[in-house]
């Protein structure tokens, strides 16, 4: 036994593979299962007692440089391996690219937060709709030319099937499903029929915020402006709000909030009035509520709908609106990285 010990540790020892192949070769052999060392372990039983000791101990060596055989001819394949390929691995590794959040998803983001912070929830509505949710129940009389106001795209084989044209549709959908009192902030991309230029686009994004509840009157509805004005565009802004018509609000209202820029002087950006306009709000119109099956002698409350593009428009100074939809990477690695 000592001897084929020996004999075995000699091949092992002097062994020349030439692939990883021949390696392989040479693990089954010696040390598989079936293996010429497994054989040996299996004949030690009849060793004699007196010898067990010192043959054990050699099996026992024979099997670790073995392996340590294998593991080297492995290691000394790959490496040439790589010396082979040309391949330099003191390099150091190209940085992988971290992308960046679109500006619109920041602007979006941070009005979510601000409005979160009031107890707002977010919730979300089809893009896709009937007339019912992005008019009728919205106080749009059949016929009304304040459809006009918005340049609708129909599906042709079911003009009842339309692409939301504002968010306010979701407002429908919440009176609808939730409970009383509702307090929701509603972000979605909405479509018009418009021809894209600098300053429209056929589809954008819209964020509407709705709040019903007992006694809510139309100073929360300012004092929720200010808030969100300040928020957004700095302690120092202030917001003024201007007469307006909606079919769904009533009263309604245009805010405007002071231009950043030039601190309400005057400046090319608010075309020297110091004001910008930025959303479209109002008291939820008690017809709204009757037609959504709220009892609009118990309940009142705000609605108020703004644009996200232009909003960060304002905010970072972009003058074309096709910008956001090109998804130029030199545009778009320009903003903030944080996600
Ligand atoms: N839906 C209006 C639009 O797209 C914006 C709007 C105005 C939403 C007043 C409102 C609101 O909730 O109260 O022009």
């Amino acid at each position: 036994m000592q001897e084929k010990i020996k004999e075995i540790k000699e091949e092992i020892e002097n062994l020349v593979v030439n692939s990883l192949d021949e390696i392989e070769e040479f693990r089954l052999k010696y040390l598989s299962k079936k293996g010429l060392i497994a054989s040996l372990f299996a004949d030690f039983r009849n060793v004699p007692n007196e010898e067990k000791k010192a043959v054990g101990q050699a099996l026992n060596v024979l099997k670790t440089s073995a392996i340590d055989k294998v593991n080297e001819l492995k290691d000394s394949f790959s490496h040439s391996d790589i010396q082979k390929s040309g391949m330099d691995l003191t390099l150091p590794a190209d940085a992988a690219k971290v992308g960046t959040r679109h500006p619109l998803s920041l602007v979006k983001n941070e009005i979510i937060e601000i409005f979160t912070r009031l107890g707002f929830t977010v919730s979300e509505g089809p893009e896709i709709d009937d007339d019912w949710h992005n008019f009728s129940a919205l106080n749009f009389p059949e016929e009304h030319p304040a459809r006009d106001m918005q340049d609708t795209f129909f599906i042709e084989k079911d003009p009842d099937v339309i692409l939301h044209t504002h968010t306010s549709n979701i407002q429908i959908h919440d009176m609808e499903e939730m409970e009383l009192p509702i307090r929701c902030i509603t972000p979605g991309r909405v479509f018009r029929n418009e021809a894209i230029s600098a300053r429209a686009h056929c589809i954008f994004h819209q964020i509407e915020a709705l709040y019903i509840d007992e006694n809510v009157s139309f100073a929360d509805l300012k004092q929720t402006l200010t808030y969100f004005a300040k928020e957004l565009f700095g302690q120092d802004s202030e917001i003024r709000l201007r007469p307006s018509y909606f079919p769904f609000t009533e009263p309604s209202a245009e805010m405007d909030v002071s231009c950043s820029l030039c601190k309400g002087k005057g400046c090319n950006v608010c075309k020297g009035t110091g004001w910008l306009e930025i959303l479209g709000c109002g008291m939820v119109d008690p017809n709204v509520m009757e037609l959504n099956k709220i009892d609009s002698k118990k309940y009142t409350g705000f609605a108020l709908g703004m644009g996200i593009e232009r909003i960060t428009m304002l905010k970072y100074g972009i003058k074309d609106l096709r910008l956001f939809f090109e998804n130029d990477i030199r545009f778009l690695e320009q903003f903030s990285t944080a996600l």
